[in-house]
C-alpha cells in the first residue's frame, strides 16, 4: 500500500485526512506537535497498525531534519503539508493585529515560518523519500484567500503567507519536474474546524473525501496547479 506523511494531525483537517487514509489501508505517518494531548489521533493509532505517529512542530526545522533522518530510505508517495495557523482574527476575536495600521510583525514572521517556510523545508528534507516512491506527490493545503486575483482586502498575514505558498508549490513543480515529482496547492473549502469555525458550510469528512479524490488523480501534466477541494481550479 502507498505511504502518506501528513503534518498537523492533532485535529481538524489533518486528523480527518489521517482517519480516511488509514481507513483506506494506506501507511500513514501522522505528525503533530503534541501527540500525548491528541486523544483522537491516539485512538486511531490504537486502531490502525499501519499508522505511525511522530511528534513534530513544523516551525522547528532541526526537528524536521531529525525526522527525515529517522525516515531515511522509506518511500513516501504523498507528502502532505497541512499544518497551518490563521493568526489573530479581527472580526471573531476583535484582534486587529493583521489589519492595516495594527500589524504585528513578529506574529507575521511566525505565520510565514509555519505556513510558507515549513512546507519548503519539509519538501527539501523529504524529497528523496518522495522521489523514490511510486506516486511522487507533494501537496500543500493553502487557501483560496491566498488568491491574489480574488482578494478583497484584510487579513494581511494569513493571505500573504498562503499566496506565497501557492507560488512555492508552482515553483517546485518546475524545480522538481526532472525528479518526476508532482506538486499541488489546495484550498480545502471553508470547513468546520477550529480554524474554519462553526459557521462554515462544509463538514471535514465530505470535503476531505473530495480532496483525496483530486489528489489521487493528479498527474505530471497537472503539476503546479491551485485546486479547490472539489477539483475546480482556482485563479492565482
Ligand atoms: N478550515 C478551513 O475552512 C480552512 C480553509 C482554508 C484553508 N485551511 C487550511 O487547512 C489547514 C488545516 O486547517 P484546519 O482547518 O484543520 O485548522 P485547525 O483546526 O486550526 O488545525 C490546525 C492544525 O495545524 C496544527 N499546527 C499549527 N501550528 C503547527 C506547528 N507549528 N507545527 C505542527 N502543527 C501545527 C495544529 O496543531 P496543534 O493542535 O498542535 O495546534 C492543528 O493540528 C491549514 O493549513 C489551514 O490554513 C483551512
Amino acid at each position: 500500500m502507498p505511504t502518506i506523511l501528513i503534518t498537523g494531525t492533532s485535529r481538524g483537517l489533518g486528523l480527518e485526512l489521517t482517519r480516511q487514509y488509514c481507513a483506506d489501508g494506506w501507511n500513514v505517518i501522522a505528525t503533530c506537535r503534541m501527540p500525548a494531548e491528541a486523544s483522537e489521533l491516539q485512538a486511531l493509532d490504537k486502531q490502525y497498525p499501519s499508522l505511525n505517529v511522530h511528534a513534530l512542530d513544523v516551525a522547528n526545522f532541526t526537528a524536521i531534519d531529525k525526522l527525515a533522518h529517522e525516515l531515511k530510505g522509506r518511500p513516501i508517495d504523498v507528502l502532505l503539508n497541512n499544518a497551518g495557523v490563521f493568526g489573530p482574527k479581527a472580526k471573531a476575536e476583535n484582534d486587529p493585529r493583521q489589519e492595516f495600521s495594527h500589524m504585528d510583525y513578529e506574529m507575521w514572521a511566525n505565520l510565514f515560518r509555519i505556513n510558507t517556510m515549513a512546507p519548503m523545508k519539509i519538501a527539501e528534507a523529504f524529497v528523496e523519500n518522495v522521489a523514490t516512491s511510486a506516486q511522487k506527490k507533494i501537496v500543500t493545503i493553502t487557501s483560496s484567500v491566498g488568491s491574489i486575483s480574488r482578494t478583497d482586502g484584510r487579513t494581511n498575514a494569513y493571505r500573504t503567507s498562503k499566496a506565497a505558498t501557492n507560488m512555492l508549490m508552482r515553483n517546485l513543480s518546475f524545480d522538481l519536474k526532472n525528479r518526476g515529482i508532482i506538486t499541488a496547492a489546495f484550498c480545502p473549502g471553508w470547513v468546520k474546524t477550529r480554524m474554519g469555525g462553526e459557521g462554515a458550510p462544509l463538514e471535514a469528512p465530505e470535503a476531505m473525501a473530495s480532496l483525496r479524490r483530486v489528489i489521487a488523480n493528479l498527474t505530471p501534466k497537472s503539476s503546479g496547479q491551485f485546486w479547490l477541494y472539489n477539483g475546480d481550479l482556482i485563479p492565482w
